[in-house]
């Protein structure tokens, strides 16, 4: 399960960065991931990937983990009950495994953490399936099987095309085991598409460039969104080094509110127009009323662009491919932010590709 790519494509190809060259392969990179697994005219999700489980259980870091919680959701939201855990934490209480798979998600296969995850979990019997980017990584030895997310090599240390792909393959995971609707099939068709039409359009240099200097960037969503606020900003503070914290919508008003000022904008994740859109968008007048200037990455749904001082548009579409298109705004909001403050982009201070160690 191999993807073909030319010695030329480790190359910046005309980018300023690595960074924003894999920001912009995403719509190649996500086509990759889909072929041969989605069949249009069959209607039907198939991968190279025998499992049933009762239940699943991640272990992840960093980035990945925020593909695994959206996961989470792709694997509730379809009946199968799921939960995320740090790699970090999970030995430190396992859950019981009987009838659960554990999914390592890890682009690199070869974080210390996620291994030691998961032979925790491989030593209480669990069967284990890896989620990786890189053929014939630690993690794809050892596990019973292999989940390929096919995004290409990715240089620039801050993960970007292949949470992306992360999530995608997780969705097709979902689609494989419970069966795909028409619906999902032409949403994961449009993926492609849609992200492109973000990359054409984006606002988010703007963005960046209007909120120079601020405190810090909070970042708010519910559901799916909830991981892409945590996603968006720790993209922020890893090659910005600005303070950025991502939260539940619902959350801000038990604490974190107290940070709001009007020097602090809040990013918003409303998508669709429905409770959730309409409850995050009652939290948006909380932090409104604070003073904190409104950043709204939206579909046009609802009715968020009345309470926002600027708008980030993202293409209708499923509510799931919405996260992963809200992600690609947020994306290059954090690599114009960084680029304006002259940072390291592709190898943001004390932080490596790959951590190897506990
Ligand atoms: C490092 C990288 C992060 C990455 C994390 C997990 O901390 O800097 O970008 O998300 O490791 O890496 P993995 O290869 O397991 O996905």
């Amino acid at each position: 399960d191999t993807v073909e790519w030319s010695p030329e494509e480790t190359g910046k190809s005309g980018y300023d960065h690595f960074m924003l060259k894999e920001i912009h392969e995403q719509p190649r990179s996500l086509r990759q991931c889909l072929r041969e697994r989605v069949s249009e005219l069959a209607g039907s999700v198939s991968l190279d990937v025998d499992v049933d489980p009762d239940g699943v259980q991640f272990v992840a870091c960093g980035t990945s983990y925020h593909a695994a919680l959206c996961g989470v959701h792709l694997f509730q939201q379809a009946g199968i009950p799921a939960q995320a855990f740090l790699a970090s934490e999970y030995a430190t209480s396992p859950p019981p495994v009987d009838g659960d798979l554990v999914v390592g998600v890890t682009q690199s296969g070869e974080t210390a953490d996620t291994l030691s995850a998961l032979r925790e979990a491989k030593r209480r019997g669990a069967e284990t399936l890896a989620v990786t980017n890189v053929v014939g990584s630690s993690v794809s030895r050892e596990c019973d099987q292999t989940l390929y997310i096919r995004a290409g090599p990715e240089i620039g240390v801050a993960a970007t095309k292949t949470f992306s792909s992360q999530v995608v393959a997780l969705a097709l995971l979902v689609l494989s085991l419970t069966g795909a609707s028409r619906h999902d099939i032409a949403a994961l068709r449009d993926l492609p598409g849609n992200v492109q039409q973000v990359l054409d359009e984006s606002d988010a240099e703007e963005i960046a460039r209007a909120y120079e200097g601020s405190d810090a960037y909070f970042f708010i969503g519910r559901g799916l969104q909830f991981p892409v606020s945590l996603e968006g900003a720790l993209k922020f503070k890893e090659i910005s080094y600005e303070h950025a914290e991502g939260f539940a919508a619902g959350e801000l008003k038990h604490g974190p509110l107290a940070l709001v000022t009007e020097n602090t904008p809040v990013f918003a994740l409303v998508t669709g127009d429905g409770e959730q859109a309409r409850k995050t968008i009652g939290n948006v007048k909380e932090v409104e009323a604070r003073g904190a200037p409104v950043v709204a990455v939206t579909d046009g749904k609802s009715d968020v662009h009345r309470y926002a001082d600027h708008v980030l548009d993202i293409p209708a579409s499923d509510q799931r491919t919405a996260a992963i298109l809200a992600n690609v705004q947020l994306q290059l909001v954090s690599y114009h932010a960084a680029a304006l403050l002259g940072r390291s982009i592709d190898k943001p201070r004390n932080l490596a590709k790959s951590v190897t160690v506990e």
